[in-house]
């Protein structure tokens, strides 16, 4: 999971009747994204529609985020916002439901109502699909925390995606496979919130890819906090891993593209590597969180392997796949940070060569060992740090844009640009392509040649476009 999203919902027709709406706010990583999606399909089936204006929402839903301090304390600004929000609906005779969902909400569980009382509930990644119980006890009058780590099964529980929900979100789908985490970064709250490593079973991905490609979908990326440490038992009766399970997914009529995010270094196996190698609609784009390339600061984070070893893995991975486009996250500032710590990140950097990489200043999170540290880095260090890498990456990215002009390449139509007569796709290393319209229509996979690369975003013309049969 990397950079920090922020999205609204989206409108939905309304349905006749005496329908709720529900307008749910979405902080965080893909796999929140994905969480929003399927408590909305929850709701759906408790009768309410989406709404993208939180003015005539009967439900506000906030999923929130706890990785890194600001993005916890955005929630209770938002809250301070809702409050008189809720205030105006209540003078004019409405309702509204507040609900905060996501890690913040398990990490901080009642503490958030204390501290914002105009909350109604909190729930917790692990009892999603309890939420229309919840939202039925809060509608009573009575303030709900569930913040359990479930034992059952909170994705054989909730529904299954709506058709036209899917249909209504485009052509590309996030699935979550795995979820929570065992590897007990000392930065990072993940283990905490999202609780133990569990993998999904291979029938439920399977039946669940499969109705994604029914209703439309061609492009589908696996979630998991450790993607790459999922595990199950496979159809042929041995223990899968990633590398066979994308295998599996290959073959689903209607899914041409595949992705996955996110993973970690030491769960990159030779099956998973062999699979960028065999597999064409495995897409060349890996992000590959590293963190420091300084084997003290990377012992001290409890990453377990050496800045050396991820060297050798990216080698082999290249050699397995030699287009394949990497990013990575980057933490400077963490505690004991020297300069040299420092240098030495910055040559893993240049050694690696990132596509695309997402960099953060570390931020000290309540209970995990981090916070603890002696050596906490000045901030103002922390900020120059950040500087200089940041610059380095903007430069190996802007390296890599520039390295496509001129080429044609393959783009996934997803949705109509910002003025008329465009579409907007992606590239298979994950870049916005802005299209001319005719070049074919949502949902089609063209050649487009790009002629020009800006900082995020690249440009095609349609002289030499052909659309596949
Ligand atoms: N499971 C993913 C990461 C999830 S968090 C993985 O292992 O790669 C996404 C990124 O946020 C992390 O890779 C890390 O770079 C950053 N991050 C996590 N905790 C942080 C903290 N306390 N301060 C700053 N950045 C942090
Ligand atoms: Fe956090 Fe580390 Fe787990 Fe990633 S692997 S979620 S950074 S503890
Ligand atoms: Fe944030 Fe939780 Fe994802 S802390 S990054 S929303 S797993």
């Amino acid at each position: 999971m990397s950079d920090i999203l922020e999205l609204t919902g989206r409108e939905e027709a309304p349905a006749a009747g005496n329908t709720r709406k529900v307008f749910v706010k979405t902080y965080g990583c893909q796999m929140n994204v994905y969480d929003s999606q399927r408590m909305a399909d929850a709701l759906g089936a408790d009768g309410y529609v989406e709404t993208a204006s939180p003015e005539d929402a009967d439900m506000i839903l906030l999923n929130t985020c706890h990785i890194r301090e600001k993005a916890a304390e955005k929630v209770y600004s938002e809250l301070g916002r809702l409050r008189k929000l809720r205030d105006r609906r209540r003078s004019d005779g409405g309702e509204m439901l507040i609900g905060v969902a996501g890690c913040v909400a398990q990490a901080e569980g009642e503490e958030i109502i204390r501290r914002a009382p105009v909350v109604d509930f909190v729930i917790g990644p692990q009892t999603y699909h309890r939420l229309p119980q919840i939202a039925a006890e809060a509608r009573q009058g009575n303030k709900v925390v569930e913040t359990d780590y479930a034992m059952e099964d909170k994705f054989e529980k909730l529904p299954a995606h709506d058709e036209q929900r899917v249909r209504a979100r485009g052509v590309t789908a996030f699935l979550t496979v795995q979820e929570g985490c065992d590897k007990f970064c000392t930065f990072c709250v993940v283990p905490y919130t999202r609780g133990a490593e569990v993998s999904r079973p291979v029938h439920q991905i399977l039946s669940e890819a499969r109705r994604l490609a029914g209703a439309g979908v061609r492009e589908v990326t696996l979630l998991g906090q450790n993607v790459n440490a999922w595990h199950g038992e496979g159809a042929d009766g041995r223990e899968w891993g990633l590398g066979e399970l994308l295998h599996e997914l290959a073959k689903i009529d209607g899914i041409d593209r595949l992705r996955y995010t996110t993973s970690h270094p030491r769960d990159m196996d030779d099956a998973l590597i062999a699979a960028h190698r065999d597999l064409d609609c495995l897409m060349p784009y890996l992000h590959l969180p590293v963190q420091a390339g300084s084997d003290r600061i990377l012992k001290a984070m409890n990453r377990k392997h050496t800045a050396d070893e991820y060297r050798r893995l990216v080698d082999r991975i290249r050699d397995a796949r030699p287009d394949i486009a990497l990013s990575g996250d980057f933490i400077v500032g963490f505690p004991g940070e020297t300069d040299a710590d420092f240098e030495d990140t910055m040559r893993l950097i240049a050694d690696v060569g990132y596509a695309q990489a997402f960099s953060f200043k570390y931020s000290p999170r309540p209970g995990t060992p981090g916070a603890d540290m002696d050596d906490q880095v000045p901030e103002d260090v922390k900020t120059g740090r950040l500087h200089r890498l940041q610059a380095l990456l903007d430069e190996q990215q802007a390296g890599f844009m520039k390295g496509l002009e001129g080429r044609t390449i393959s783009v996934l139509l997803e949705k109509p640009g910002r003025d008329p007569g465009q579409l907007v796709g992606r590239s298979p290393w994950l870049q916005p392509v802005v299209c001319d319209e005719n070049v074919g229509k949502i949902g089609d996979i063209v050649q487009v040649r790009i002629t020009r690369a800006s900082a995020n975003s690249l440009i095609a013309d349609n002289s030499e476009v052909e659309i596949p049969a």
